[in-house]
């Protein structure tokens, strides 16, 4: 469970106040999206719960351990074993291939043989296993994308963070890979946390935080605490 207390978080000086005291439990197993307009605070909120980013007050608290008191070593572990990324641009390596690509998190730590299996298997079941050997550059942007779905989950990881990841697709290809995640969801027993603004896309979610103005409105009040 991923649980959120009082998240604050303000940028710059004088101090502009983006989250203003947030509180929510993302349960195991849920697909939650966040959804809002442009600036709501939707990414914000995401990389604070995500560990890649720190609230200017509150706390986040990861199946009850609060991240504050995880020191780098810790969080990074977290992060390389149990949470997945994928981000609106996909960030692939160029010079590496596909499958390099894929095994790119396990390569971080050491385990690169041991995963080469599952990452072919994942490759295969995102319908592009006969693409393993190409380089990103010679893929479209949905086929990058699905590598990069493919990379975050080939840890296993028990959280997986989505933002905007279908911003930069056509909608079939954008369908695409909102059943993969939704499949995702419910197969491998993998939480899912889908940032978007698209409310068709919400809807593949179970639940909606729905942020206004860096609150959770009460469209979404059945996560309030
Ligand atoms: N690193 C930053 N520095 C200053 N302001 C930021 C930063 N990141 C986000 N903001 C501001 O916070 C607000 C929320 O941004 P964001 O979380 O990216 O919204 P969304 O993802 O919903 O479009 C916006 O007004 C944005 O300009
Ligand atoms: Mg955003």
């Amino acid at each position: 469970m991923i649980e959120g207390i009082n998240i604050v978080k303000e940028f710059g000086s004088p101090p502009q106040r983006v989250l203003h005291g947030l509180n929510f439990k993302i349960l195991d197993d849920e697909f939650v999206s966040i959804s809002g307009r442009s600036g709501s605070g939707k990414s914000t909120l995401l990389y604070i719960m995500s560990t890649l980013d720190h609230p200017t007050e509150g706390n986040i608290l990861i199946d009850g351990v609060d991240l504050k008191l995880l020191n780098f070593k810790e969080i990074h572990f977290l992060r390389n074993t149990g949470i997945g990324f994928i981000f609106q641009f996909h960030y692939l390596l160029p010079e590496l291939t596909v499958l390099e690509n894929v095994l790119l998190p396990a390569r971080n730590l050491g385990l690169i043989d041991s995963k080469r299996g599952y990452a072919r298997e994942l490759l295969n079941l995102m319908g592009i296993i006969n693409l393993e050997s190409r380089y990103p550059s010679q893929l479209s942007g949905g086929e990058q994308q699905r590598v990069a779905i493919a990379r975050a989950l080939v840890m296993h990881p028990r959280y997986l963070f989505a933002d905007e990841p279908t911003g930069n697709l056509d909608t079939i290809n954008a369908n695409i890979v909102m059943k993969m995640i939704q499949d995702i969801n419910k197969n491998s027993k993998t939480t899912v946390c889908l940032v978007t603004h698209d409310p068709d896309y919400a809807s593949f979610a179970d639940r909606e935080i729905y942020l206004i103005n860096g609150q959770i409105s009460e469209r979404s009040k059945d996560i309030l605490i």
